[in-house]
């Protein structure tokens, strides 16, 4: 197993489109493995392959407080969502020290693929429905600050640029 490196807002690998997953493979399962290791590393509760630069649609997620209860979501799709919407403060490993709120649907169904290739239904509530579709969202390319507003992103850009510039 291996720490892999994730990338920081604003770099724009963190806005590719991830692909799907074509076979389960042992390959993709050491990457999981890497990916688990990594968000548990970070003290994350998820972390998606898009945030360590590979873009493939893979998500790892543990909102667990004893964090022994890895969801690993391969290929996920969500199949319904609920109209009811709540506003969570949210925060991302790859926008560190950075957390606002984000209206988001309030419980979610999910399919997916898990680390043995079979195909899991997952309905999730509260903070996992959270998780999970800001998770999904990385897939997309998209980041959670992206749902602020264009001065808050502006901000936190120059925020995080700054930072990044100060540990080189
Ligand atoms: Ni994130």
């Amino acid at each position: 197993m291996a720490l892999l490196p994730i990338l920081c807002y604003p770099d724009p690998r963190l806005h590719k489109v991830a692909q799907p997953v074509q076979a389960v493979d042992e390959r993709v399962r050491s990457l999981v493995d890497d990916m688990l290791e990594t968000m548990y590393e970070a003290s994350g509760i998820g972390l998606a392959a898009t945030q360590v630069d590979v873009h493939l649609r893979l998500v790892v997620i543990d909102v667990s407080e004893q964090r022994n209860q890895p969801l690993v979501l391969i290929n996920p799709e969500i199949t319904w969502m609920s109209e009811e919407r709540v506003k969570g403060e949210e925060g991302c490993l790859s926008v560190p020290g950075i957390y606002d709120g984000v209206e988001r649907a309030s419980a979610v169904k999910v399919k997916a693929l898990d680390r043995h290739g079979k195909t899991q239904h997952v309905e999730a509530e509260g903070m996992l429905a959270i998780c999970m579709q800001h998770e999904m969202d990385h897939l997309l390319g998209k980041v959670f600050v992206e749902y602020l507003s264009p001065l808050k992103q502006g901000r936190i850009k120059t925020k995080m640029v700054k930072a990044q510039k100060a540990e080189r």
